[in-house]
């Protein structure tokens, strides 16, 4: 099953062209998108006051990537809910809401838990899932099956991907009746087509990464930083790292930098910042500077061509990336910091696809 590659997390990572191409199959069209399983409820959820994003993990991390554009294109306030923190909190959710539920697996038990909560309290719940048939899929009251195709590895990589891709149609077609953002949908929408080729694209960074990870073995700690449509970026490609590789990493909001994280920079502790063009870029800009003249050991992912913009000295270690619609560029950032994390944990001798003490889905029992 696992055909000419050693793990199935290497498969899926490497199957992302494939899998973005399936989430997209019959729904993009050049006038809008068409996503069946939401057709009789658009009306409601553009008139909500709210749309508050549950999830855990990874999941949790896709919708942090599609929070941006959601709010760019509907113009509808965006919160974001850790399920068990909802939970935890018995948090606030109304009837005036839509509590949009994202999970692979559609079988956690926190964002089960949380779904029965906001539909105890009345709110339209929407689902995101890869899991046809799976108890979020049933219990929510429409939904999107991201169609990926099955996911083994433990650590979520195609799922993540398809998850912001399935988000950005969901707010392409929410927004849809907005005349001023027209064209900014237009953009957006020819973005996703060519995203399964900028995919292909970026994994053949897959031999630079796995040199990045034979200089980074022996580190104790990995910081990334991202800000805008790149901050889940950051705590993603952190999460991939510590789940798989077991090495301490932590995704960090560049504008919080000075806030404490600076007091942590040296010659030795590896920072890697994402510094793709977007509105932002002149500030990550800044913050490289910021870090370079305190010594840091930077690797930078920029677009291609940008090398010397974002490290003029030369001092960093520079990954270029494909350009893409900007609120798609999370969608590319991911994968060379997931072959990153990858190859880190067959580097360091450790087991990728069963991670100690993780399970692919935390099940209620
Ligand atoms: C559906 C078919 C697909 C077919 C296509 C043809 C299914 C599962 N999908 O896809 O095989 O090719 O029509 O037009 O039969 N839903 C939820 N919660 C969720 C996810 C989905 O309630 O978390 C609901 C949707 O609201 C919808 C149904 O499940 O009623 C199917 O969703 P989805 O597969 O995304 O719909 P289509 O893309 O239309
Ligand atoms: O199946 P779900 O998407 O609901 O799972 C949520 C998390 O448990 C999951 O994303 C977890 O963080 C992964 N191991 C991340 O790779």
């Amino acid at each position: 099953k696992k055909g000419s590659y050693d793990h199935f997390m290497q498969k899926e990572i490497h199957e992302q062209p494939h899998s973005l191409t399936t989430t997209m199959r019959g729904r993009l069209k050049d006038s809008g998108v068409l996503l069946g399983g939401l057709k009789e409820h658009i009306k409601t959820i553009r008139r909500s006051r709210r749309v508050v994003f549950i999830g855990c993990g990874t999941s949790y991390n896709a919708a942090l990537a599609a929070r941006p554009f959601m709010e760019e294109l509907t113009g509808i306030p965006v919160t974001m809910e850790v399920a068990s923190d909802l939970l935890d909190r018995q948090g606030p959710i109304y009837r005036e809401d839509t509590a949009v539920f994202v999970s692979q697996s559609g079988e956690t038990a926190d964002t089960l838990l949380a779904l029965d909560y906001a539909l105890e309290n009345g709110a339209l719940c929407v689902g995101i899932t890869n899991t046809v048939g799976s108890t979020l899929s049933r219990r929510t009251h429409c939904g999107v099956h991201i169609n990926a195709g099955c996911e083994i590895g433990v650590a979520s990589t195609k799922a993540y991907t398809s998850q912001i891709v399935a988000m950005a149609m969901l707010a392409l077609a929410v927004g849809s009746d907005q005349i001023s953002t027209q064209a900014r949908r237009e953009a957006i929408i020819s973005g996703l087509s060519s995203l399964p080729s900028n995919a292909s694209e970026v994994l053949k960074l897959d031999a630079d990464m796995k040199e990045l990870a034979s200089s980074l073995i022996d580190s104790e700690s990995l910081l990334v930083f991202g800000r805008g449509y790149n901050y889940a970026t950051a705590l993603e490609g952190a999460l991939k790292v510590k789940e798989v590789a077991l090495m301490h990493s932590e995704g960090m909001l560049a504008g919080e930098m000075k806030h404490g994280p600076l007091a942590l920079v040296d010659e030795n502790l590896p920072i890697i910042v994402i510094a793709t063009r977007d509105a932002c870029f002149s500030k990550q800009q800044s913050v490289i500077q910021q870090l370079l003249s305190r010594k840091g050991r930077l690797i930078v992912m920029c677009s291609e061509g940008d090398a010397s913009a974002v490290c003029p000295s030369g001092s960093c270690r520079v990954i270029e990336v494909p350009d893409v619609a900007d609120c798609l560029q999370p969608v590319i950032n991911i994968i060379p910091l997931q072959l990153l994390a990858y190859h880190l944990t067959v580097l360091r001798g450790f087991d990728v696809d069963q991670p100690r003490n993780l399970a692919k889905s935390l099940i209620q029992h």
